[in-house]
C-alpha cells in the first residue's frame, strides 16, 4: 500500500463510491491518496481520504477516475475491501441509472430499497478464489432480503430532508450486465418485474458489501429515461445527455453529504 497527502489517520465516517459522471468529491479537503493492493487484487483507482465538514470521508471512483473500467470488469471485491481496509464501515454508493417508472425521471435522486440482479458472469461473492480457500473456505449465506442497510437509508433520507434536497425514498433497482444499454423489450420486462431504476453497477457490489459486513446504501442519480420508458419512446440516449443530467442532479450532493 502506498500513501500520500496530509489528512491525519483515523476512522472513516463515510466512504463514497462514485459512479459514471462522479469522479471526485470537490469539497473534500486535506486529501490523502491510497494506492492499495488487496487480497482480491487492485481497486479501480486510488482511494482519496479527506475531511468534509469535520468528518473523515473516503472516495473511490468505481470506474476509475478516467472512466476506464466497464461495469462487468470492475473489481467490486477489491474496491470494497480497500475501503474496509482503510477503516470504512459505512459505504454510500452513488449509481448513475436510467428511470423506468413515472417517479424516476431524469435528474431525480433516489434511495432504492430493493433490487433485482440481472447480471451474469461477474465475480459476485467472496466465496471463491485463492483468498477464500486460504482463509478456510467457509461458505457464506448472508441474509439479503433487505439488500440495503436500513439505518443508512433512513439517515440518508433524513439528511436529504434537512438539506432541502429532493430525494425519492424507495424503489427497486434492476442491475443489468452492460456495457450496452437495454432494449425496449428488456425495459418492458423489467417494469413488469417491478423495477423502477436500471443501472449496471448495483450488483454484485451490494451483495459483496453484505458479505463483508459493511453498511451499504445506494444513492441513485437518474440520468435518462430507460429505453422506451419516457414520453418519447423513440428517444436515443446519448452519453452527453447522461453526463449533463448527472451533473445537474449532483448539484444537491454536497448539501446532502454535509447533512449526512
Ligand atoms: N441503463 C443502464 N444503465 C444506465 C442507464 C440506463 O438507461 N443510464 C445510466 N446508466
Amino acid at each position: 500500500m502506498s500513501t500520500s497527502g496530509s489528512a491525519t489517520g483515523g476512522a472513516i465516517d463515510l466512504a463514497v463510491i462514485g459512479g459514471t459522471g462522479v469522479y471526485r468529491l470537490a469539497a473534500l479537503q486535506d486529501v490523502e491518496s491510497h494506492e492499495l493492493e488487496t487480497c482480491y487484487g487492485k481497486p479501480s483507482g486510488p482511494v482519496r481520504i479527506g475531511t468534509l465538514h469535520g468528518r473523515r470521508v473516503a472516495f473511490l471512483a468505481r470506474h476509475g477516475e478516467g472512466h476506464s473500467v466497464p461495469p462487468h470488469l470492475i473489481n467490486y471485491r477489491a474496491n470494497l475491501a480497500a475501503l474496509q481496509t482503510l477503516g470504512a464501515v459505512r459505504v454510500l454508493a452513488l449509481n448513475t441509472v436510467g428511470g423506468i417508472t413515472d417517479r424516476f425521471g431524469p435528474r431525480v435522486l433516489a434511495c432504492p430499497d430493493q433490487l433485482i440482479d440481472y447480471t451474469w458472469g461477474r465475480v459476485s461473492t467472496l466465496c471463491e478464489g485463492e483468498s477464500w480457500t486460504e482463509s478456510g473456505g467457509e461458505v457464506l449465506h448472508v441474509d439479503f432480503g433487505e439488500p440495503y442497510t436500513r439505518a443508512l437509508r433512513i439517515a440518508m433520507v433524513q439528511a436529504a430532508r434537512r438539506a432541502g434536497v429532493d430525494l425519492v425514498d424507495g424503489g427497486c433497482y434492476g442491475a443489468t450486465q452492460g456495457p450496452r444499454l437495454e432494449t425496449r423489450a428488456e425495459i418492458v420486462r423489467m417494469r413488469r418485474d417491478g423495477c423502477d431504476l436500471v443501472g449496471m453497477t448495483g450488483m454484485p457490489e451490494a451483495g459483496l458489501a453484505r458479505e463483508l459486513g459493511l453498511d451499504y446504501a445506494c444513492l441513485a442519480i437518474v440520468a435518462n429515461w430507460a429505453a422506451g420508458a419516457g414520453p418519447d419512446p423513440d428517444e436515443v440516449i446519448t452519453l452527453q445527455d447522461v453526463l449533463d443530467n448527472v451533473a445537474a442532479a449532483s448539484a444537491g450532493l454536497p448539501a446532502l453529504l454535509a447533512a449526512l
